[in-house]
């Protein structure tokens, strides 16, 4: 059954990515359709590891509201304390934000006898570019340019665009990618990019808080925290972040032909991008499979953070077991 899902999932990211630029999707290997399970392998690369810095970006027009849903988030991942057990049933507290990102620290080199230690996540610098310097269309290399005002050695940059940026590639398939660019030191620092998408294509990557763009047709479920904008903005974050920790520089853990997946760091499906759509068990495509409902709001969510805030995170795919671990 297990593998059936997995199947299923990859058959639902298919049907996503057949709209990416017609030059990933011409490039996109015949083999990636087959009836296998999902098997992540490593490609002899680093991985992000100890301790590493979160260097923000905000591009356009944020609200501080939506900042802070982002940030707690963040600030969030490597939170050690559990939440509050939900005051109903102590037996049923809702798993944490800091234990979905338990199963990215299960990634670690073969054979390098457990020394590897679980990356740390740290907000670091936060700069905010509410004046649309560059304008509102964006290309890579003015992407790329955006991230090497804050990018440095042994950080990760990530960029958010607001609901009216549109940078290259956005809503043609994709909701933001990660790749690296090179310092004057000729270091390579990787980045993240995601956009807001709720006034270009929420169907597309705010799924499933709107109804998809595609495929099947279910009820759109209420965003955690009220904004289908900032809690897709979440999703992407964290199934990107899972993908440059274990696989920041393209020589990390992917599946996938290597010379494409080298070329487009983070086409391929890594650690977060495996099980799309997956969000709790039972998941098949256009269902997110069962998620908690906070009873005030509506929500729904599957990770609690920090005060409180409720997140929706996508399944991740775990190293040990070779299946999409889902947190409720
Ligand atoms: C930013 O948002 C505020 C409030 O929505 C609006 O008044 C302002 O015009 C926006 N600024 C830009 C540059 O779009
Ligand atoms: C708490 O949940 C457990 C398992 O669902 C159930 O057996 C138990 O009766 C519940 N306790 C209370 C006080 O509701
Ligand atoms: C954005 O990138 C384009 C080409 O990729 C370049 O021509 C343009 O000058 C850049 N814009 C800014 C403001 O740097």
């Amino acid at each position: 059954m297990a593998s059936l899902k997995t199947v299923f999932s990859l058959l639902f990211l298919i049907s996503f990515s057949l709209n990416d630029s017609l030059t990933s999707a011409t490039k996109t290997p015949a083999s990636v359709v087959r009836e296998t399970p999902l098997l992540l392998t490593y490609h002899n690369g680093p991985l992000l590891s100890g301790q590493i810095t979160l260097n923000l970006l905000w591009y356009g027009n944020f609200t501080s509201s939506q900042r802070a849903i982002i940030l707690d988030y963040l600030h969030s991942l490597s939170h050690p304390i559990n939440p509050i057990p939900s005051h109903q049933n102590s037996s049923l507290s809702p798993p944490s934000v800091s234990q979905w990102w338990r199963t990215i620290g299960k990634y670690v080199v073969p054979n390098s006898q457990n020394t590897q230690k679980p990356a740390v996540l740290r907000v670091g610098k936060q700069a905010i570019h509410s004046s649309y310097s560059l304008g509102r269309f964006l290309t890579r290399a003015n992407l790329s340019s955006l991230v090497r005002t804050l990018a440095r050695p042994g950080s990760i940059t990530l960029v958010l665009t607001a609901h009216d940026v549109n940078p290259e590639g956005f809503c043609l398939g994709t909701c933001g990618h990660h790749s690296w660019v090179r310092l004057p030191s000729l270091e390579r620092a990787p980045y993240i990019w995601v956009g807001d998408s709720s006034s270009q294509c929420p169907g597309l990557c705010a799924w499933p808080f709107h109804k998809p763009a595609y495929g099947p047709q279910g009820p759109s479920l209420v965003a955690p925290n009220g904004d289908v904008g900032s809690d897709g903005l979440v999703m992407n974050i964290a199934k990107l972040l899972g993908g440059t920790v274990t696989n920041p520089l393209g020589g990390g853990f992917y599946e996938g032909e290597e010379e494409l997946c080298m070329e487009e760091v983070g086409l391929c499906m890594e650690a977060g991008s495996a099980c799309v759509g997956v969000y709790g068990k039972g998941a098949y495509p256009g269902y997110t499979g069962e998620v908690l409902v906070d009873e005030l709001s509506g929500g729904s969510y599957n990770a609690v953070g920090m005060r409180g805030r409720k997140y929706l995170l996508p399944a991740l795919w775990d190293p040990q077991t070779h299946k999409c671990e889902t947190l409720v």
